[in-house]
């Protein structure tokens, strides 16, 4: 049977009511959905605040980027340029050494130093009297420190108010007024700049003073904003006129070297920044003795102060080398060379016999640039060994070695100059720089390039009047 159609108005009625009926059945619902609404927003708006209060709280405790703004290094005049003969009539001028060996001792070190004819040598062995006093002493500190300390300056065109921090390291020369005391003076830094003089520490002393700097700045916020970092040596009073053969060698490899350096932890300098320093790391092995006595200022039987280098230098090296390397590799390394690390590792640990050594990481896997500051001929082949590095990896510390001698502090700079002068770094590269110290100490600086160089080679780069003739091919 077939439904008659409802007539019209029916229908309207139906509807009205329908509707009105829902309305009143709906209206706790709608309310109750109109509260969640409203307590959902409230609580989106509540969390996203918070949120948003937490990242802030969370920026502002989070380390600061440290930076590399821009670095000097010390090129000394030519006439100060120490060749292979101008040593050799200085050692053999009347009243030096009055016995034959000690002299032709040195001349078998300077030839097999891997030293070439252009380094530099202190002010006091080019006066007439040629003796080292405090006052050629201090000559050579402030030549150094003024010319880099003037030229980072004005390369970053941060002013004298802005610097904060003044970290300066000199090994074996603190005088008093120290020389951060100097720097203050000079360039006359406000009065509540932090200063900090390193000494006693050798050659790892440049990569510690930015680690220092480092760990100053990343906790500085806005308050600590630019670090002032000066590295150099004073090799005048490390002159050694006995006959001790373990302290003659530092007469053959020293040499004069400074550089200076601003790092900053300024967001706003980010552009105009060099590099970016990503980890650093010391460690100490001095508590063994051997690692102690390795290089140590002391007294030759006659009474001559000097700084003696043990034969046992080259093994300290290594083995300190093995430990740091430990520590630094878990933070550096790509995951597959750190499964391999690892394994090996634990094989040598289950190993019953105990003759498995751990497997030394390719560390050129992580890192495109590898600074490795060594001292001498000797601790960079080791170092080369130690790490199977090929000599191209170690051809930047040769080559360094070669035109600026033993520097000290400073050498890791010269040696990124190289990298700059032959312009192989670029946006984006790791460079690791690894030194050691009399301690014993071990250092490492890993920096990340974040932008490209200029294409315009930098005029002061102590490499500009040398590096068309580098690298050498034997050496
Ligand atoms: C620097 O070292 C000298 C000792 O060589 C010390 O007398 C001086 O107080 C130190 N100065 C600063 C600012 O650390
Ligand atoms: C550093 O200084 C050099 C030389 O003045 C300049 O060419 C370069 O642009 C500066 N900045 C960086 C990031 O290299
Ligand atoms: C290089 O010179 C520093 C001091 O200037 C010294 O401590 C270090 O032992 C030297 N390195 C080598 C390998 O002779
Ligand atoms: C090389 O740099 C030095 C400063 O370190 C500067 O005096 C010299 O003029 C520069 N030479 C060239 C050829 O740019």
């Amino acid at each position: 049977m077939e439904l008659s159609p409802l007539p019209i108005h029916r229908r309207l009625q139906i509807v009205f009511f329908t509707l009105l009926s829902s309305a009143v059945l709906l209206h706790p619902i709608l309310t109750a959905l109109l509260h969640l609404l409203t307590a959902h927003l409230l609580l989106t708006t509540a969390t996203t605040l918070s949120a948003a209060v937490l990242l802030l709280l969370h920026l502002r405790s989070r380390p600061h980027p440290v930076l590399l703004l821009n670095y000097s290094c010390f090129q000394p005049p030519v006439h100060r340029k120490c060749t292979f003969e101008f040593a050799n009539n200085f050692v053999l001028s009347p009243g030096r050494f009055t016995n034959p060996e000690p002299v032709e001792f040195m001349r078998n070190i300077y030839l097999k130093s891997g030293l070439g004819d252009e380094t530099y040598g202190p002010p006091f062995m080019f006066e007439e009297t040629q003796t080292p006093s405090l006052r050629n002493t201090l000559q050579e500190t402030m030549e150094g420190v003024f010319a880099t300390v003037d030229s980072v300056l004005s390369k970053t065109g941060v002013s004298r108010d802005e610097i904060d921090v003044v970290i300066v390291t000199c090994g074996g020369f603190s005088p008093e007024p120290s020389v951060s005391s100097l720097i203050v003076n000079r360039y006359n830094l406000r009065s509540d700049v932090k200063t900090y003089n390193l000494s006693g520490m050798g050659c790892s002393s440049g990569v510690l003073s930015v680690d220092l700097a480092h760990r100053i700045l990343r906790g500085g916020g806005r308050k600590v904003r630019n670090a002032l970092v000066v590295m150099t040596e004073s090799i005048t009073l490390n002159w050694y006129d006995g006959e001790e053969r373990s302290m003659l060698v530092t007469n053959c490899i020293f040499r004069v070297g400074c550089a200076a350096a601003i790092i900053t932890n300024d967001p706003s300098r980010r552009a105009s920044a060099k590099m970016e320093l990503i980890h650093s790391l010391r460690t100490h092995h001095g508590a063994d003795d051997s690692a102690y006595r390795a290089a140590i200022q002391e007294e030759d039987n006659k009474g001559i102060t000097g700084i003696s280098l043990t034969k046992d230098l080259i093994r300290v090296a290594s083995v300190s080398l093995r430990e740091h390397i430990k520590i630094l590799a878990p933070r550096v390394l790509p995951l597959s060379q750190l499964v391999r690390y690892v394994y090996s590792v634990l094989a040598m640990a289950m190993s019953s016999t105990g003759d498995l050594k751990p497997i030394v990481p390719d560390f050129t896997t992580a890192f495109e640039h590898i600074c490795v500051h060594t001292g001498g001929k000797a601790v960079i082949s080791q170092v080369g060994r130690v790490m199977k590095f090929s000599d191209s990896v170690t051809e930047p510390a040769r080559m360094t070695l070669n035109r600026f001698g033993n520097t000290s502090s400073s050498l890791v700079f010269y040696e990124l100059a190289y990298f700059e002068a032959k312009k192989r770094v670029k946006k984006g590269d790791k460079m690791w720089m690894i030194a050691f110290g009399t301690g014993f100490k071990v250092g490492s600086l890993v920096w990340k390039w974040v932008k490209d160089p200029e294409s315009e080679p930098e005029s002061d780069n102590p490499w500009n009047d040398s590096i068309h003739r580098y690298p050498l091919k034997t050496w």
